[in-house]
């Protein structure tokens, strides 16, 4: 009888875990909607012109060159150094495939 209450209790605790788990895992796209890059940048026509359109991106700068831009920006952009590492990681995986 405990031992069924004891499994009961686990299977929420279990799916509350995966929920979690998911959520630590950034997606770049929706890091870039939550931190408002759109608001200056644009891509396929769609987005803000006070910085570069990123069509083209990934063919035209490399990972490194776009994480620097993150962490050290050139020019009128935000410096997004406070973000966790495997958020810029994302941000830069997603950008560097950017057709
Ligand atoms: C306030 C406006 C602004 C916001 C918000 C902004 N940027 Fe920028 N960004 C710029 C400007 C301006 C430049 C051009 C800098 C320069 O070279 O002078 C730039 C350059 C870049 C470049 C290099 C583009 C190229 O073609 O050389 C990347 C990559 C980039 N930004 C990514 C991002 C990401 C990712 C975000 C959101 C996390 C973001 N930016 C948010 C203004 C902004």
């Amino acid at each position: 009888m405990k031992r069924t209450l004891l499994l009961l209790a686990a299977i929420p605790l279990l799916c509350l875990g995966v929920v979690v788990g998911a959520q630590e895992k950034p997606a770049g796209a929706d890091l870039i909607q939550r931190l408002g890059c759109m608001g200056c940048h644009s891509h396929k026509g769609k987005g803000g012109g006070r910085g570069p359109a990123w069509d083209g991106l990934g063919g035209r700068l490399r990972p490194e060159a776009i994480k620097q831009q993150l962490i050290a920006p050139r020019g009128r952009m935000p410096n997004y150094k406070h973000l966790r590492p495997e958020e810029l990681e994302a941000l830069v995986t997603y950008l560097s495939a950017l057709p």
